[in-house]
């Protein structure tokens, strides 16, 4: 990572990044007059594998999830698993609990495929799944809160996998298959549907890089075979949610993208190209097929990977090319997007980059490196530092070059270790929240934020060690006890007061300190009771 002294560029002015970053340092710390409008949802978000545990319970069957922390503890930091996580399966009624506590109308959170089938296709469907999901759905109805369903969040069934996973064509019908279920068994009371969390996160970290399950390594190859069926699977649920439910459920699908935002390191052609690369080949890649007028992936993308693939002797382009009844079948296949958001970088592209990528690789076809400044803080996850006017030019980008979608920030917060006093992520939402307001503002079409996370859950291959909830999980407890942080009771007053009160300092768990306050406090009241008197 290059230090912040190399980022003296600042101020840069370009068709694209219509926005400076100058200009984002002055935002000002206060807003007196900025409200969140009536109608803007508030919720949190957390997703099956994560937080579900009972692993094995009722007829569920392995994910890739499961196959990896079983067969490959070590991959994971101190051999954690999903096996118990926050026992949501269980303890459900809390997390509903939670969700009053802090006033959120909206619950985002994913289903577990193979609770609905424990083989992956739709030939054995578990009832007991189903009845799960039917009482969960039903007890956040009872309780007023919308349920904003994510049909896929990285559990693939292991069995399908087996059977090349996301790398086989075939999954856009096994994929077609499943969402036709959770559509015709819970479509009458879910209205936000988003197909699939995160397809470029997931391509390139567990079809690309061998970092998540199912960890296969193929930079170069998988990851755009991934990706592409994922834009085939999206597409398949949105026609088949269109042409059989739409009209008697009535509800929205949607697509859950995750995007950076990135500045070009400086003002030169090299940078600006670079960064515009960078962006075309992680949120373009999935972004401009959907939502751009003409379909198809960003003509950046289908170029650099067909030189690349030309020059290293391939007869075809590595990025497979959609016809154009493919270009057609899949524009348009999403009703609002879902971004998930969670810092920004700076990019460049010098004779540094050369000999810094794996061959093939998507990196080494994006031709372009990133970094983040040190002056923005930074957080217990090293790849995040807390950078909100990012967020407010990513939903400008949007706005204007896709013809401003309807947008749910459907995952944006950051972690921390144990502990209920958790400044770190109290400054960090109220930066993005401001960001937000910005957007908002400059007419952007949001209309919804998701707090990542409710609660503590699996990190993936961090396991418990980075905590992302509002509310602490005892992981050590056997009731998996959640106590709101900090940033829960700030959370809930934005929501409460619709706008970001930066004066609001609640001290829940002061200790010592909010004692001594409150005594001096009553030492006050009472001398000055006694001058009176
Ligand atoms: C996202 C992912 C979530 C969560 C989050 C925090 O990429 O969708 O499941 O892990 O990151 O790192």
């Amino acid at each position: 990572m290059r230090s912040s002294s190399n980022t003296s560029r600042y101020g840069l002015r370009t068709d694209c990044w219509a926005l400076t970053i100058s200009a984002a340092n002055t935002i000002i710390k206060t807003l007196p007059s900025k409200q969140f409008p009536p109608d803007f949802i508030f919720g949190a978000a957390t997703a099956a594998y994560q937080i579900e545990g009972a692993w094995d319970a009722d007829g569920r069957g392995p994910s890739i999830w499961d196959h990896l922390v079983h067969t490959d503890p070590e991959h994971i930091t101190n051999k954690d698993n999903g096996d118990v996580a926050a026992n949501s399966y269980y303890n459900y009624k809390r997390d509903i609990e939670m969700l009053k506590e802090l006033g959120v109308s909206h619950y985002r959170f994913s289903i577990s495929w193979t609770r609905i089938l424990p083989f992956g296709r739709a030939h054995y469907i578990n009832q007991r799944g189903i009845d799960h999901y039917n009482k969960f759905i039903d007890e956040l109805l009872a309780n007023d809160i919308v349920p904003f369903a994510t049909i896929y969040h990285w559990d693939l069934p292991q069995i399908l996998q087996e059977h090349g996973g996301w790398l086989n064509e075939e999954i856009v019908d096994w994929f077609a298959d499943y969402a036709r279920i959770v559509f015709e068994n819970f479509g009458d009371r879910i209205k936000f549907w988003m197909t699939i969390n995160e397809p470029w996160v997931h391509c390139y970290f567990s079809y690309g890089y061998a970092v998540y399950a199912p960890k296969i390594r193929s930079p170069g190859v998988g990851f755009y075979e991934c990706g592409r069926n994922m834009l085939l699977a999206n597409a398949r649920a949105y026609h088949i949610y269109n042409d059989e439910f739409r009209s008697t459920q009535g509800g929205k699908v949607g697509i859950d993208l995750n995007s950076e935002y990135v500045y070009p390191a400086s003002d030169s052609i090299e940078d600006i190209e670079a960064a515009k690369d960078y962006l075309a080949f992680q949120f373009g890649q999935y972004m401009h097929p959907i939502f751009s007028k003409s379909g198809n992936y960003p003509q950046r993308l289908i170029h650099r990977v067909a030189a690349a693939s030309t020059a290293q002797g391939y007869n075809s382009s590595r990025l497979r090319s959609f016809d154009e009844d493919q270009i057609n079948y899949i524009k348009g296949t999403a009703d609002f997007l879902g971004l998930n958001h969670y810092f920004t970088k700076y990019v460049y592209r010098n004779s540094s980059v050369i000999g810094m990528f794996d061959v093939p690789s998507t990196d080494d076809d994006t031709f372009a490196d990133s970094y983040m400044d040190e002056s923005w803080p930074s957080t217990h996850a090293p790849w995040i530092r807390e950078h909100g006017p990012g967020l407010h030019h990513l939903l400008v980008h949007i706005k204007d070059s896709y013809d401003n979608p309807e947008v749910y920030i459907a995952e944006n917060g950051v972690s921390t270790t144990t502990g209920l006093n958790d400044p770190t992520r109290v400054s960090y939402y109220r930066s993005y929240l401001r960001a937000v307001l910005e957007a908002l503002a400059d007419g952007c079409n949001v209309h919804g934020y998701f707090a990542w996370s409710l609660m503590d859950n699996f990190e993936w291959n961090f396991g418990y060690s980075h905590r992302f909830g509002l509310y602490e999980v005892d992981f050590q407890d056997p009731n998996r006890t959640r106590t709101p942080r900090k940033s829960a009771f700030v959370y809930r007053e934005i929501i409460r007061s619709r706008t970001i009160d930066y004066e609001y300092d609640p001290d829940p768990y002061a200790g010592g300190s909010s004692v001594l306050t409150s005594s001096l406090l009553v030492l006050a009241i009472v001398v000055v009771a006694g001058l009176f008197s």
